[in-house]
């Protein structure tokens, strides 16, 4: 089967407002002729209405986080809000939330499942960290992810999951995974699918590499069958996104 190109850029906690209105209108112009990757970004939530309004139609805009409720809670936006704001995404499980705020897993499961009741798009990140991949618990790890948020999922609802494969350790370091091991690990992904939802969700859910992507590493990536597109950094705020969009066409 074959799935559209993804590619998500995660501007994570960086830029301002003048930074991020040139950078989106420059991408106004050198990525939204791929109409068949779909491209989106997710600025912090403080510039979310800023990049909404700039950005082309063909350029989606996510949140990089929810919380599952509203209510009292200082300084969080639930997956109600983002869907208020009509933004039709949110980034959740990031390995910054996991183990730089300590997000559980099941908080993560309960961010899933909440974001999914209000139809967003929800790009699900996994990954082992270095000490992990050197213990070869990469797939235990990523499985054990994938388990605690994906196996009550409803049917319908998986044409809204994209995940996310970003091993910690080619997060913000320039180590990116070899081509071989992003392969390994995304094919193990969609194993894992095969054999705990089923054959057609593993053969149409898009499973993204991220982790030092660029614009010289990523069209060996591209060429490995089960990376479906990728999760981009830093480079997500650079020109240079555009050449990872134009990879993928
Ligand atoms: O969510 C994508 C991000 O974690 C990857 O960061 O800077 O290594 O591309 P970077």
């Amino acid at each position: 089967m074959s799935r559209t190109p993804f590619v998500g850029g995660n501007f994570k906690c960086t830029g301002t407002a003048s930074s991020l209105t040139s950078l989106v209108k420059g991408f106004n112009d050198s990525i939204t002729g791929y109409p068949e990757v779909e491209v989106v970004i997710a600025p912090g939530t403080e510039y979310l209405g800023l990049v909404k309004a700039v950005a082309h139609r063909n350029i989606g805009i996510s949140a990089q986080n929810c919380v599952p409720k509203s209510g009292a809670y200082t300084g969080e936006m639930s997956a109600e809000q983002v869907k208020d704001m009509g933004l039709p995404y949110v980034i959740l499980g990031h390995s910054e939330r996991r183990h730089v705020f300590r997000e559980t897993d099941a908080e993560i499961a309960a961010k899933v499942k909440a974001a999914l009741a209000q139809k967003l798009c929800v790009i699900f990140c996994v990954g082992e960290k270095l000490d992990e991949r050197e213990a070869n618990k990469t797939q235990e790890v990523c499985f054990h992810q994938m388990k605690a948020a994906l196996t009550t999922i409803a049917p319908a609802d998986w044409k809204n999951i994209v995940i996310a494969y970003e091993p910690v350790w080619a997060i913000g370091t320039g180590k990116v995974a070899s081509p071989e091991q992003a392969q390994e690990a995304t094919a193990l992904i969609r194993s894992w699918l095969s054999d705990n939802i089923n054959a057609s969700v593993a053969s149409s859910t898009r499973i993204l590499y991220g982790g030092s992507v660029n614009a010289k590493n990523c069209a060996d990536l591209w060429a490995r069958r089960d990376i479906d597109g990728f999760l981009v950094g830093g480079a997500s705020t650079k020109p240079e996104f555009s050449e990872i969009v134009k990879a993928c066409v």
